[in-house]
Formats: C-alpha cells, structure tokens, sequence
C-alpha cells in the first residue's frame, strides 16, 4: 500500500483553454495529475455541475483561472458576468473548503478605480468601476467569506501566445496598417500567463505539496512583472522585438503615436493606474518577479515559433 506522502496529487483546473488555464495545463504536469476541464467540460454557469465535478476529481488543489473576461461586453451583460466572477467563484470556494483542498483563484487590478499614485498593495481599498472589475470583487468577496484555504492572485495585462490580448492584437495591427495610434496614459505590467502559471505552480509545490499545510498563507497577493510601463511602450517593446527577429511590418515601431485614452473610448472604464505592489508575495512566497521586457521577448518568441 502506498504512504500518503507518496500520493500522487491531483488538480483540479477550470477554464482550461483560457490563456492563463493553458499555461498551467503545463506548470502543474510536474507536480502530479492535472484534470483540466475547458467551458465545455466544466461551464461554470452550471453550479450543480460545478458541485458534482469537484467532489468526484476530489483534487488536492482546485485552481481556477475561469473567467468571464470580456470586459467591455460585461458592461451589458452583468448577471453572466456575476454569475461566472462572483456566483460560481463561492461555490467552488465551499466545496474546496468542505475537502480541505487549496483553492487558488485570480483577481484583476479592475477592483480599483486606478486613481492612486503609487503602485497598489492588497490592503488598499477597492472601488471598481467597470461590470466587470465589481464582478471579479464579488469573486473575492465570495471566497473570504466562506473562509478556507485560498491563494488569491491579483493581477494585470496578462498575455500568453495561447489566447487573444494586446500584444497579438498589436502583432497584427502593425503588419496590417502603416499608422498605429496606442494609449499612452494608462500604467501597468504586462505579464505573461506562463509567469502566472509558473508561480502558482511554485508556491503550490513550496508551500502547500512538501509543506506544512496548516502554515500556508492564506489571502490575496499581487503577482505582475517587475518594472511599469504604457500601453505605447508596450506596443513599442513588442513590435521592436518582432522586427528584431525578422517580422516584416507595416508599422515603424518607432514611430507608434501616443494618444490619452480619452481620444479612444471604450465602454467599460480602465484604471488609469494599474499599477501592483507584489512585495507581499514576494516577501511570503520568496518568489522572484523578472522584468516585464523578458516577458514580452518570450511571448514574441512563443508567438512566432
Ligand atoms: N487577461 C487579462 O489581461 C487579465 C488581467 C487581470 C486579471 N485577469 C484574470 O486572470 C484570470 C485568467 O485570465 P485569462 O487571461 O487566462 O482569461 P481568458 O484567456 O479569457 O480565459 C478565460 C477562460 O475562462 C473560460 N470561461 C468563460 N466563461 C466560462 C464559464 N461560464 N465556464 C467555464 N469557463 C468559462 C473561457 O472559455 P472559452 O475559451 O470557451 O471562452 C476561457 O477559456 C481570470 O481570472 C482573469 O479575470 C486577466
């Protein structure tokens, strides 16, 4: 009969095709079986499903990067929006906490209103402005109200090869069009699904898989790449890259033109301050965050293999 130490551990992992799901389909193989389950699989508007599902994969951690993340369409389609961010976001708080499983969950830097001017830290009061960032605060809210064992990742400008964001956006944009205007006065991180994945993978298995459970730090924690920039700089950092490594576009990347965001409107409001203080993770967990540059050299180089 094999020890309980030798016991091969088990995640449970939602929204499997998502940027950020993908990633850890690969992170967490290392550690033990990963069920990965994408809408299909697992829908998150179906709760009794949702119940049935958890109790029989019975994981040792239950990790959820399923989100409704359509930040402009939530604006009109609140109660999907809640229902998938906030809603399910309780139940499978409940039921990791009825199998004394680690729940670890992912929030956004839209829960503030971006009008701080330093970076945030996890204490600071909340005020989000958009469907989708109070949705995702309900998401929160819903998991420290059951109370169990929860990491819960805030983060920002996220962007994997696998998936739709920004900087592929941009990829595109630049090969179709010779004038690129990008907002340039909204600050952040961007940082790649697979540096998320990585993490998690890396305090699951230091700190909750060969460690003293009953220790594990509870709560929520910033995790972005070090550094800050724009959404012009980004853009800039991207399509230098790519024409550094031969991708021919119509766009010079020198030449992108910087523009406030009040000249390109949006339905849901961005924080114009995304910015996030990670020393708590860093600081808990021991982990080291590399420079958002690095991130975008591996997405390009993911992007274009
Ligand atoms: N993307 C960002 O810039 C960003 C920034 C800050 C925080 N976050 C947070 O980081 C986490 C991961 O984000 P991401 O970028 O990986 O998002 P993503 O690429 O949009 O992936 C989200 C996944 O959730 C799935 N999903 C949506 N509704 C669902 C439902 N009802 N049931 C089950 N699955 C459902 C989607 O399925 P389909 O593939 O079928 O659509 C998708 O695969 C989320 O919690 C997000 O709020 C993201």
């Amino acid at each position: 009969m094999r020890s309980e130490a030798c016991k091969v551990p088990t995640f449970l992992v939602t929204g499997s095709n998502g940027q950020v799901g993908f990633e850890l389909r690969r992170s967490l193989a290392p550690l033990g079986r990963v069920v990965a389950l994408d809408r299909a699989d697992c829908d998150l508007l179906r709760t009794s499903d949702l119940r049935r599902i958890v109790r029989a994969v019975r994981p040792d951690v239950l990790v959820n990067p399923a989100a409704y993340t359509a930040v402009d369409k939530a604006e009109s389609d609140i109660d999907v929006a809640y229902a998938v961010n906030g809603t399910a976001v309780g139940v499978l708080a409940e039921e990791a906490k009825s199998l004394g499983c680690l729940l670890v969950h992912y929030s956004t830097d839209y829960v503030f209103d971006g009008r701080k001017e330093s970076a945030y830290v996890e204490s600071d009061p909340v005020n989000p402005e958009s469907a989708y960032g109070k949705s995702k605060l309900a998401g929160e809210d819903a998991i420290a109200a059951v109370g169990g064992t929860a990491l819960v990742i805030r983060t920002s400008w996220v962007a994997g090869a696998h998936g739709s964001n920004f900087a592929k956006t941009m990829l595109r944009l630049a090969q179709e069009r010779e004038h690129l205007r990008v907002v340039a006065d909204q600050f952040g991180a961007p940082t790649t699904a697979a540096l998320i994945a990585d993490v998690t993978a890396q305090i699951v298995a230091r700190h909750w898989l060969f460690a003293d459970r009953d220790a594990f730090a509870s709560g929520l924690y910033h995790l972005v790449a070090s550094g800050e920039t724009n959404w012009h700089e980004y853009a800039t950092a991207v399509l230098a890259y790519a024409a550094a490594k031969g991708v021919v576009l119509r766009s010079d990347p020198a030449h992108i033109e910087p523009i406030p965001a009040s000249a390109y409107p949006l339905p849901a409001p961005r924080p114009a301050n995304s910015r996030l203080d990670t020393s708590k993770l860093r600081e808990t967990f021991g982990i080291h965050l590399p420079d958002w540059h690095q991130g975008v050299q591996y997405l390009v180089d993911q992007i274009l293999s």
